[in-house]
């Protein structure tokens, strides 16, 4: 029975799914995806078994930053269709039972925009302090540079007005002035403005940076989380139920403050965990991934962690030690175009060489881990990539649903298209597409499936339950117990490349029957010897332990 309570924690049990609008289908044969084209799939994205997608920027932009650059935060990019076009696919995936979140852009907005294309015109326009200015670049000296790649400094000289705009992100990119109390109400009125078209919610981008306070790194400032609280009041207020999603790649300790008190995000991407579930299967060695868990819980009652393994960015490499960075780059980054930054630019299956026991396990592990996963279009059916495109583009390539021209996602001809699919090999869209897949009883499409839906029967335990970590002789294995409300799973994984053993002592469940989940095969009673599993390299079992009936 789901009480009202339970509703308004959907995000909670929930299973999230990110699509850009421009790769996913074009409906109208330009060559480029759009809101008509995502509205018939949408009965695709139900049969994965996911509860709500995140729709990355489709607000007007000049595409420098694939759309992470707003021109105008109230219309929607001509090409990705009209206002009513979202309105008709919001409308849908309600009735679906999807639920939508979307990113919302507060940082910086595109140059073009036409609050900074005002700001710029002189020194006293009354935009001008919508933006940080500066008349020489020293001020806030030290803060770290994000896209080392292209930027030299975070200020770029306006020449027409001969002062400094500051960007945390693209020179094209200024970030608005929060300070600024018409910035902090305009910025509202863009979330009303969506919210009241029946979002529900937004994954916020780039949350550490709105402010900036001289000496400091000019992230994570008390005035920012302020601010989210601030914005916070005002959607419970008027949008009850509506939830943010914060992207706040930081070390654990910052990365959690946005928690707050049950009073800014609800969800918040678990960056440290990331890189440390991909450092934990290079090492063989469980200690990473259950010290950073460790680190990390518990959240308030009301939070959740979104877990994920990739998204459309680089897998970013920011916020871990010097060492783990090497063993990252050495392990998935042998060539030096897969790096991007201080991070790797591949997508899922090739990073793991498409190796099947490997893709099942990660899936597996951020889908029981304490949090709420969020997949990214495409690793379903184990998508390539192409570090021949620049930037990013290489894992934003179209959708591949079957083996027909362009892997049936727009009927223009394969020149025409905004990038070119996939025909490596190995990745080759004529097998990896979502037809074929579907068609094949034993594809890894159709294991996720079977995957999410065995998760969802047990969604409160996974995504509310507590975690208890069981120690195991052997570092490769990383075992624990998820409890909630007088359920109990047991999780082993082993994380080395070849078989392992684990003993275990579950005294404590002695009499219990214990079952596999996937299969719901029985396997023998708990006792009072250790209880004892073989594990082929790279696998896990997920047990239901079950309380004997008493006699
Ligand atoms: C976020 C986005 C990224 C974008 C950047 C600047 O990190 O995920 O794609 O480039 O913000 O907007
Ligand atoms: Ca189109």
């Amino acid at each position: 029975m789901i009480n009202e309570n339970q509703e308004n924690l959907w995000y909670k049990d929930a299973i999230f799914y990110e699509v850009p609008v421009r790769s996913f289908y074009d409906s109208n044969g330009d060559g480029i995806g759009d809101f008509p084209g995502i509205m018939q799939k949408l009965e695709y994205i139900k049969s994965l078994g996911v509860d709500c997608i995140w729709l990355m920027p489709f607000y007007d932009s000049p595409l420098r930053d694939d759309g992470y650059d707003i021109r105008d935060y109230y219309s929607i990019l001509p090409e990705y269709g009209t206002i009513r076009d979202f309105d008709n696919f919001i409308t849908e995936a309600h009735r679906l039972g999807l639920r939508v979140i979307a990113d919302l852009v507060l940082n910086h907005v595109s140059d073009q925009n036409k609050w900074f294309q005002e700001a710029r015109t002189d020194r006293t326009n009354r935009k001008r302090d919508w933006f940080v200015w500066s008349d020489t670049p020293d001020k806030y000296e030290g803060v770290r540079i994000i896209f080392i790649d292209t930027e030299r400094s975070n200020w770029t000289l306006d020449p027409q007005t001969g002062q400094y705009y500051w960007h945390r992100f693209f020179s094209h990119q200024p970030d608005l002035n929060y300070d600024n109390p018409e910035v902090r109400e305009e910025m509202k009125n863009v979330i009303r403005f969506w919210l009241n078209r029946g979002l529900d919610g937004f994954r916020c981008d780039a949350v550490p940076y709105l402010f900036e306070r001289e000496g400091t790194s000019c992230e994570n400032l008390p005035e920012t989380h302020e601010y989210f609280r601030e914005i916070r009041r005002m959607i419970d207020a008027e949008f009850p139920n509506k939830i943010l999603l914060a992207e706040a790649n930081q070390w654990p300790d910052d990365a959690k403050k946005y928690f707050g008190n049950e009073d800014e995000f609800q969800m918040n991407f678990n960056f440290p965990l990331m890189p440390r579930i991909f450092i934990s299967l290079v090492k063989e060695d469980s200690f990473p991934i259950e010290n950073i868990i460790s680190k990390t819980i518990p959240v308030p009652d009301k939070c959740s962690w979104g877990l994920f393994l990739r998204n459309h960015d680089e897998l970013t490499l920011e916020m871990v030690t010097d060492e783990e960075r090497d063993i990252m780059y050495q392990e998935y980054a042998k060539v030096p175009k897969m790096r991007l930054n201080l991070g790797i630019r591949r997508r899922l299956a090739p990073l793991v060489d498409n190796d099947r026991y490997v893709l099942e396990f990660l899936h597996a592990l951020i889908m029981s881990l304490p949090g709420s996963p969020i997949m990214y279009y495409g690793d379903e059916i184990n998508m390539g990539d192409n570090i021949y495109l620049g930037d990013r583009n290489g894992v934003r390539t179209p959708m591949q649903w079957s083996y027909d021209r362009n892997a049936g996602f727009s009927r223009v001809d394969p020149e025409q298209l905004f990038a070119p699919v996939i025909i490596n090999s190995n990745y080759h869209y004529e097998v990896n597409n979502v037809e074929s897949m579907s068609r094949l009883p034993t594809s890894f499409l159709n294991w996720l499936r079977k995957l999410i839906i065995t998760r969802k029967k047990s969604a409160a335990i996974f995504g509310r339950g507590t975690i208890e970590f069981i120690h195991a002789d052997q570092k490769e294995i990383l075992a624990f117990l998820r409890y909630y409300e007088g359920e109990t799973i047991l999780c082993v994984y082993n994380l080395a490349r070849k078989p392992s053993y684990v003993t275990m002592d579950l005294r404590k469940y002695s009499g219990w029957h214990v079952r596999e989940m996937l299969s719901l095969s029985r396997f023998p009673d708990i006792g009072d010897l250790p209880y004892f599993f073989t594990l082929q390299r790279n696998s896990f079992f997920w047990m239901s332990l079950e309380k004997p009936d008493p006699q």
